[in-house]
């Protein structure tokens, strides 16, 4: 039996259509209760430049009324830099963002930006916010994550769950290559991108991974079932998995 594996609810996409109308509702922070109730081990959301989700409000009401950690997404800026260090939510997701782009295309250059990274992860860590880097499964993203003095990785699963026939199988098995080689240098391994019912099962049977970060799929899927079995359908996949 593998150790088990968090699920992490990003709920930025009920605030995506609470936005499409500048009304009150739905409710971000009430689908992250509920996401709790049914089992969600965490609350991921991503607050971006553009805020074209969730909002500064939504991440103070997060940080107030959630029981359950908060893992706050944010792009290596100064300004996202002080909001986290002000709400210290438990953890913090470093990744890259393009005010164009329509998702966090692809992971963050870890080796690149080595020198605008280390500042801000050293801060982080300082405050006790436990940093992660959402990084492509790539043994020199890894090499810098590590050099970094990053605790956590999380391995981007988008192109795997993009893919099809032996090219898919091909990605999964440099997911499980990334997964093991952080863990066997002591990083806590997390993944997440584009993953469904459909396509967890195989990423949550990597047996080095401790957490899963699943938003945009059961967002949508709730409409139909309601959040509440969604997330504890996702649940029992997974644990199934391991
Ligand atoms: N993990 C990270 C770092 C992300 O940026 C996202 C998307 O915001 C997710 C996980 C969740 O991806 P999805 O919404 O496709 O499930």
């Amino acid at each position: 039996m593998n150790a088990p594996l968090r699920l992490g609810v990003n709920i930025d996409h009920v605030a995506t259509v609470r936005n499409a109308r500048g009304s009150g509702y739905p409710d971000p922070v009430r689908a992250a209760l509920m996401a709790a109730d049914a089992g969600a081990d965490g609350i991921t959301a991503h607050l971006r430049e553009d805020r074209r989700h969730i909002t500064d409000a939504d991440i103070e009401r997060l940080s107030a009324e959630l029981s359950i950690p908060l893992n706050l997404e944010m792009a290596a800026t100064a300004e996202m830099l002080g909001i986290a260090l002000r709400h210290r939510p438990h953890a913090a997701c470093i990744v890259p963002e393009r005010r164009e782009e329509r998702t966090t295309e692809g992971g963050l250059d870890a080796a690149g930006q080595f020198a605008v990274l280390a500042p801000m992860v050293a801060e982080l860590s300082a405050a006790g916010i436990r940093v992660s880097l959402f990084i492509e499964p790539d043994a020199a993203q890894i090499d810098a994550a590590l050099k970094l003095g990053a605790p956590v990785v999380e391995l981007h699963t988008g192109r795997y769950c993009d893919l099809t026939g032996e090219a898919q199988t091909a990605e999964l098995r440099r997911i499980a290559d990334a997964a093991a080689l952080a863990a066997k240098n002591g990083i806590e391994v997390h993944a997440g991108h584009g993953l469904t019912f459909d396509n967890v099962v195989p990423i949550a049977a990597i047996p080095q991974l401790r957490e899963l970060n699943i938003g945009h799929f059961l967002i949508g899927e709730a409409i139909f079932d309601g959040l509440g079995p969604v997330v504890r359908r996702m649940r029992a996949l997974m644990d199934e998995a391991r």
